[in-house]
């Protein structure tokens, strides 16, 4: 009997999330320690100093409580700690944003007195910040600490600045950070994992420079399962001047991203808008325009042929306010605003979708454009929700290799209608075009009160749920990793994203995975079917359906359903996880 890879899911109950409380974790209380163990000190250049030293002491008055007492010489003299088990000064400064300690200033320290306390990891410098303390006295100071980079050193360095020959005690030293409300080393904690065990992707635009920041890159790639470069390969960004590359930016996203084995969306090839100043400059022949386009999207999507899943190959190339109704054509965004279209007309569309499959057969191709998304009758949307679909269904009727729509979504929580979307999705599985969301955002007001956050979660919920009900919507991509990093003015006040600036959780984030996570416990009610008693025979083909009952694959081996892509599917009536 062949054994498939199948998961039963445990119904885990997370706790409710809270926000922003203080998290501690104990560097020292020194209670391990025996009284006269010392420890090293060392210098602010990093050298070890044997001239001051720091022991394990009681203090007069309190002479049960072990505290390390310091004797300093020279100006800067910190002393070494270690780090709980398994954390080095990288991780300790990257998820810690703050230390506190006690600091005790015996009676006649006065050179212990209106000094800075500083931190350092290794000979890497984390804090320097001025503290109060009172001479006779144990004072409980608590300082922002910044984050370094390596040596790795296993040790926090602490002390006084400039407190020369004296001697003061330290204790309990704890590293402390604002709890983010769920904890995302957890993994059953975060939507990705729920979304990874569906098959199903949730996506995030990034920056370079995002990724080799601890904190952001961590919350991205823990979270997310897909990235697509806010601007990083873009025409502007890749091919500055004429047939001259560069994947530098796109290739920090994809290697990255493949490193934490997350999809990437390659974005974009054909739009009006960030094209090199040189396409503009010149007025080149028809010929000559095609000929560029073509150069371009065969260097950039071959250059990351089978590292990006899809791509979004034509974009915003629709007029705006068009209202002609299905089966009534549309409207290409005007020859003053596209170049594109100026230069070639209408065949730079089929053409881009061509030329893209030429060069990554395997990719996934998207028409991409915003206010998509809402199908019924009356809304100003409405109008070019048919148009795109008009669009499409010509490119596809015409044997052009289209996979699918993007509605971008750049919506807000007032204008937000999610059972128009759902139903746009719906009228694009009937015609075999996949639907996805592609840059998500949903501002409020400015300021968004937490009522409207409350609405706002309750939407992306509504989207999350169409990602995990229908087949032809895949993926949902919001465009920023948190509030204070988005495109949109203002957005720290209108808060459209799923993390806050700093990066908590939101009530949207919490909303969007307890979908996935529903969604999953829902369809894997599986259990292993060489467990199983009643199942006695197995066919040695068998037909594959989605989760949706549609059919993807007939009369194929056994043996192959293993190695189909990731996801969940129905195999002989059972659901089978393929990871
Ligand atoms: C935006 C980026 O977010 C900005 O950083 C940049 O300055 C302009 O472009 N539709 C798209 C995206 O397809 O590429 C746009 O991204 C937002 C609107």
């Amino acid at each position: 009997m062949r054994k498939y890879l199948l998961a039963i899911i445990s119904t885990l109950l997370l706790a409710a999330p809270s926000f922003a409380k203080d998290k501690k974790v104990t560097v020292s209380l020194f209670t391990d320690y025996n009284i006269g163990d010392t420890l090293k000190v060392f210098g602010s250049t990093g050298m070890e100093l044997k001239s001051a030293y720091a022991v394990i002491d009681t203090m007069p008055g309190n002479k049960y409580n072990k505290m390390l007492h310091v004797f300093t010489t020279t100006t800067g003299c910190y002393v070494e700690v270690p780090l709980p088990e398994g954390m080095t000064g990288t991780t300790a400064s990257a998820n810690y944003d703050r230390v506190s300690a006690i600091i005790n200033v015996p009676q006649g320290q006065k050179n212990c007195l209106g000094k800075k306390l500083v931190i350092y990891y290794g000979s890497k410098k984390a804090s320097e910040t001025a503290v109060t303390l009172t001479e006779g006295k144990g004072t409980t100071v608590t300082v922002s600490q910044t984050k370094v980079s390596a040596p790795y050193d296993k040790a926090i360095r602490i002390g006084l600045a400039s407190a020369t020959n004296s001697n003061y005690y330290i204790d309990n030293i704890y590293l402390v950070t604002k709890d983010y409300g769920y904890d995302y080393t957890v993994k059953e904690e975060t939507a990705r994992y729920w979304a990874d065990m569906i098959g199903k992707s949730i996506g995030v635009c990034v920056n370079p420079d995002q990724l080799n920041d601890a904190r952001v890159g961590q919350t991205i790639y823990r979270n997310f399962n897909l990235v697509v470069g806010e601007n990083a390969m873009k025409f502007d960004a890749t091919e500055g001047s004429r047939n001259n590359f560069n994947f530098n930016q796109g290739d920090q996203i994809v290697n990255w991203a493949l490193k934490h084995n997350m999809a990437v969306r390659g974005h974009t090839l054909a739009w009006h808008s960030q094209t090199s100043q040189w396409v503009h400059n010149t007025e080149y022949s028809k010929e000559e325009m095609f000929a560029i386009l073509k150069n371009h999207i065969f260097k950039v999507v071959g250059h990351w042929k089978g590292k990006i899943r899809e791509w979004d190959v034509v974009n915003e190339c629709l007029a705006e306010n068009v209202g002609r109704g299905v089966g009534q054509g549309y409207q290409l965004r005007s020859a003053d605003e596209s170049v594109w279209y100026r230069r070639c007309g209408e065949a730079f569309i089929d053409s881009a979708f061509v030329w893209a499959h030429q060069a990554d057969p395997d990719a996934i191709l998207y028409l991409n454009d915003y206010n998509i998304g809402h199908w019924g009758n009356g809304h100003y949307e409405n109008g070019k929700t048919h148009a795109i679909y008009n669009l499409a269904k010509r490119l596809k009727d015409s044997g052009i290799p289209i996979h699918g729509v993007g509605m971008q979504m750049h919506t807000s929580i007032s204008g937000l209608q999610v059972d128009q979307i759902e139903e746009t999705v719906k009228q694009f599985a009937a015609i075999g075009l996949k639907c996805i969301i592609t840059e998500l955002d949903m501002p409020g007001s400015k300021p968004s009160s937490d009522a409207e956050q409350k609405t706002q979660a309750t939407k992306y919920a509504g989207l999350a749920s169409i990602i995990c009900r229908y087949d032809n919507a895949p993926s949902m991509v919001v465009w920023g990793i948190a509030d204070n990093r988005s495109w949109l003015d203002d957005s720290e006040k209108s808060k459209p994203l799923l993390f806050t600036g700093e990066f908590e959780a939101k009530p949207s984030y919490i909303s969007t995975r307890d979908m996935f996570r529903t969604q999953a416990e829902r369809i894997t009610g599986i259990e292993d079917i060489e467990d199983d008693g009643t199942f006695i025979e197995e066919p040695e083909f068998v037909d594959v359906y989605s989760l949706a009952g549609v059919k993807i694959y007939s009369n194929i081996s056994r043996n192959e359903v293993e190695s189909l892509p990731a996801g969940l599917y129905i195999v002989g009536g059972k659901k089978v996880l393929v990871k």
